[in-house]
């Protein structure tokens, strides 16, 4: 998509700008906007809007936005909300394109009908709408600072899209401060128009944006969210930080698979398969955000840590496994880089430790010697303060040295641990623009982060999936029991939908009387198992309505006379719709599979481990639908149990392929009939591999008020 395509270039650089509400009143909110854009040399024309002063900020004021002559393009708000709607009906006949509303009292507090009224007047009249309920917005294009947060906005390649205003104005500072220079901030508040999703896909094509930093407090629309955000993050690095890991949102779920996917795990996962670095927390969401904006990307996977401390170097090892950092690991490569520049008592093994007995020329050597090698892709400088640290020619050692390695366009950073010296040393280098760090974590997590954008830059465009699931058959089935007044599919139906989208499931019948039990068991081959069939009894087991492993006909008789007599004990006023007879299903590695409308999300898909690793160690996994084949694998990987599908001490390997399949489908369907809300297939039994797989229960829940 290019810039122009998204329609919003006209926001990010307005000819023209009004304020409603602009005023001369020193601490008022529209005064701190013209302040602030006044201040900020904004390129464009500037109109204050006010119905009592004739000058605002010594600028003509006018008493309504009709009255100006010029078009306007951008018209920021800031009065309150009672008037907000009439304002924006004379914005839409002055044809203003887009809307910037600071003022609150809509949603937030309640009032959703009248952001709703505005909304509709805004999108009739051809306006966009940002906020309501927000700080503003500031673009470095036209110098731009329409927001009432601090003044004096450093430009940069860095664009900050934020739901909460305060902290958003707070991260203006933060910026300000850490000497990270803003493309453009925005604040998005109760995204009752635009949203994340909008102003994605233009910074993607932004030539001014390098990184892009999210802050997320809760997600709508979130399927097309990650469209932005699938596309974005293969050209940009896109860091996000989201609030409340809460898991209310799996309170309500009426399915096993449900209650796993807790808000946050789901968060996780799909930001993850999205290609978005999640931060823990805002101080390693702008130590990453500083370092990736200015980081060249990395050739190649091989990095080198040059150390003069062997215990920091362990240290920042562990951390690159953590990170899944790769260190360049071949000694002799490593022996002809170094050797030169290495005392005798050194070890070119990597970490590569000059140790504290060498000289700060050593030092200097070695790092040359790894930024020179093409063999050395990303280079880590720990340095352990000692006796003759001087943190004057240490400083300068390293400024020159990063500015070589601006020239080479490769990754370098640099960790000092040590007392007060190192203390104003490190503040000394990153006031300059360097990424020096006092901790060895910090820095490799900022490696950790630029490595997996690399990867996700080098990664295939992932196709969907897409087969034919008789969608039709499913439809009448769902439709059926709507009309029958269900939230649910009965088990034969539920089944008639997995084989109508090619998953094949046990033989079975339903049998109304002895003598057809023992005709379908007869006809489906011993052993089988016996159901109840009743809308009445969800919970087949509890009400004595199984019965297992029946041998011959003389099984099957005293199985039907019992299941009934338990059914109706179990609940007298049920209604019975038959008994089931199938086939007895041999065991295989027990798996769960599960896919589910999410709140935020839209359809999602869950794999876990069946039994106990699903019940007690909550072993599964998530993924955004649609579903590619590779990220259905990458979903298979992710589960800690995955070594099992393998095959374990001399067992074969199971069948990956048939839960690839089945997945697959799963996902077809839940893409293709909006009116199912949950499936879950538990336990799906895994074959060794070539033998396939083999549901045993499925349970599919249903609503009418999903749109087609
Ligand atoms: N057209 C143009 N100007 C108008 C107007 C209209 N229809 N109605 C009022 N004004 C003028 C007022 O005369 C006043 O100017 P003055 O100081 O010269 O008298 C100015 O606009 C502001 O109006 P006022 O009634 O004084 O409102 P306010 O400044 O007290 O409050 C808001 C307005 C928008 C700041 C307030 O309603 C609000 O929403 N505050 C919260 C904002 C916020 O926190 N946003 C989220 C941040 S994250």
């Amino acid at each position: 998509m290019n810039q122009s395509d998204t329609g919003m270039d006209l926001f990010f650089e307005p000819r023209s700008v009004a304020v409603i509400g602009a005023s001369n009143t020193v601490g008022k909110i529209g005064y701190k906007l013209m302040d602030n854009i006044v201040t900020g040399e904004y390129r464009g024309k500037l109109y204050p809007i006010n119905p009592r002063d004739a000058e605002v900020f010594g600028l003509k004021a006018y008493t309504s936005i009709t009255e100006i002559e010029g078009p306007v393009d951008m018209v920021v708000i800031a009065i309150p909300a009672s008037f907000v709607l009439d304002e924006v009906d004379k914005c839409a006949k002055k044809g203003v394109k887009f809307l910037v509303i600071i003022t609150s009292g809509f949603s937030e507090a309640g009032n959703i009908e009248m952001e709703k009224k505005v909304v509709k007047a805004a999108r009739d009249g051809g306006m966009r709408v940002l906020g309501p309920n927000i700080f503003g917005l500031y673009s470095s294009r036209v110098s731009l600072n329409a927001t009432f947060g601090p003044k004096g906005v450093k430009k940069g390649s860095v664009s900050i899209i934020t739901q909460s205003g305060a902290l958003g104005i707070a991260m203006i500072g933060m910026t300000a401060s850490e000497g990270i220079g803003l493309s453009s901030i925005i604040s998005v508040g109760n995204k009752a128009d635009l949203d994340e999703a909008d102003l994605l896909d233009y910074l993607a094509s932004d030539e001014n944006t390098r990184a892009i930093m999210l802050y997320i407090e809760g997600i709508t629309r979130g399927e097309r969210m990650l469209g932005s955000l699938r596309r974005v993050t293969r050209k940009k690095p896109v860091i996000v930080i989201k609030s409340g890991r809460s898991k209310r949102g799996a309170m309500a779920a009426a399915s096993h698979t449900g209650s796993l996917a807790g808000s946050d795990e789901v968060f996780d996962a799909v930001m993850r398969q999205c290609g978005v670095l999640r931060a823990e927390n805002l101080e390693e969401g702008f130590n990453w955000l500083k370092f990736i904006a200015e980081a060249p990307l990395p050739s190649g996977k091989d990095t080198v840590i040059v150390t003069n401390g062997g215990g920091i170097g362990v240290m920042a090892t562990d951390a690159c496994e953590k990170y899944g950092i790769e260190l360049l690991d071949e000694p002799e490569l490593l022996r002809k880089i170094f050797s030169s520049s290495m005392p005798s008592f050194g070890s070119c093994k990597n970490p590569i430790d000059i140790t504290g007995q060498a000289s700060e020329v050593n030092y200097r050597e070695a790092l040359l010697a790894a930024l020179e090698s093409d063999r050395v892709h990303s280079v880590m400088a720990l340095y352990c303060q000692t006796a003759d640290f001087e943190k004057v020619a240490y400083s300068e050692m390293i400024t020159l040295i990063h500015n070589e390695y601006m020239r080479k366009h490769k990754p370098i950073a640099y960790s000092l641990v040590g007392g007060e010296e190192v203390t104003e040393c490190v503040k000394y280098l990153r006031g300059r623009g360097i990424p020096a760090y006092q901790g060895v974590y910090e820095m490799v997590s900022c490696f950790g982060a630029l490595y997996r954008f690399r990867e996700n830059r080098l990664k295939e465009v992932q196709e969907e999936v897409r087969i034919d699931i008789g969608t039709e058959a499913i439809c009448s089935m769902v439709d059926g029991a709507l009309k029958d007044g269900r939230d649910f599919l009965l088990a034969h139906e539920a089944r008639a939908v997995l084989e109508a989208a090619g998953i094949s499931t046990p033989k079975s019948v339903i049998v109304r009387n002895i003598e057809e039990a023992v005709g379908a068991a007869e006809r489906i081959g011993y052993p089988v198992v016996m159901k109840i069939v009743s809308r009445d009894i969800l919970h087949k087991s509890d009400a004595g309505g199984v019965a297992l492993d029946l041998d011959d006909r003389e099984e099957v008789m005293d199985a039907y006379q019992l299941i009934i007599r338990n059914a109706r004990k179990y609940d007298p006023h049920a209604r019975i719709d038959g008994i089931e007879v199938s086939e007895m299903v041999h065991k295989g590695l027990e798996t769960i599979i599960g896919a589910r409308r999410d709140r935020s999300f839209g359809p999602i898909i869950m794999f876990g481990l069946g039994g106990i690793y699903v019940e007690i160690m909550k072993d599964v996994s998530f993924r955004a639908l649609p579903l590619s084949r590779s990220e259905a694998i990458s979903l298979l990987k992710e589960v800690r149990s995955y070594p099992l599908l393998l095959g374990v001490r001399g067992e074969e390997s199971k069948d990956i392929e048939g839960i690839i399949d089945v997945m697959i489908r799963v996902g077809s369907i839940l893409r293709s009939v909006k009116r199912i809300t949950d499936m879950e297939i538990n336990p799906l039994f895994v074959y060794e591999r070539g033998k396939g797989v083999k549901v045993v229960d499925v349970r599919i829940m249903i609503a009418k008020d999903r749109e087609e």
